[in-house]
């Protein structure tokens, strides 16, 4: 188990591991596609207008984000990811106690704040590769909102298990924050 800001530093030191990550962001950014289409598809009824639009919203930043990951791949010589192994590996354990728009809510909360520690750590370092530091602080206002909009949605609900599967996540993906 390591801090974002320690497998910042190993990532960006080894070049076939910093390759390999960026491989995988581009799948993480359609999978989230993916699972806000489906919030919106199984959780429409118990949603307002206002959720409908923010998770509308939170998806096409995501799409938005997907395309800018594209884009670096194709300059740096490089292709998606094909399996997304490191997202089904922590989905597989968040999703099958997601019964309701405010579970998954919580799921999405979670996921963003974790994701946020990597790219804050990214953003903030003055020696990143250009290209991927652009991108990340481009990327980082966004997830922030992300974040804060999930939480909002989220209200008060607080369902333990979602909070459980999220550390066994974690566990699975070998991070831990900081
Ligand atoms: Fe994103
Ligand atoms: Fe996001």
């Amino acid at each position: 188990m390591k801090t974002s800001q320690k497998w910042w530093e190993e990532t960006k030191n080894d070049e076939a591991k910093l390759n390999r990550w960026l491989q995988r962001q581009y799948v993480g950014e359609f999978a989230a596609v993916n699972l806000l289409s489906e919030i919106l598809l199984r959780f429409g009824s118990e949603m307002t207008h206002r959720d409908r639009h923010n998770v509308f919203r939170v998806m096409t930043q995501e799409a938005l984000h997907g395309s800018w990951m594209s884009e670096l791949l194709t300059n740096r010589d490089l292709q998606p990811e094909t399996d997304g192994v490191a997202t089904q590996r922590y989905w597989a354990e968040v999703l099958p106690n997601v019964n309701s728009f405010k579970d998954a809510m919580q799921a999405a909360m979670q996921a963003e704040s974790m994701r946020l520690h990597r790219i804050r750590a990214i953003a903030a370092d003055e020696e990143a590769p250009e290209d991927i530091r652009r991108i990340f602080k481009a990327i980082l206002p966004h997830e922030e909102w992300h974040e804060r909009v999930f939480g909002e949605m989220k209200g008060d609900h607080y369902n333990e298990t979602i909070a459980n599967d999220h550390e066994k996540g974690l566990g699975a993906l070998s991070l831990v924050l900081a």
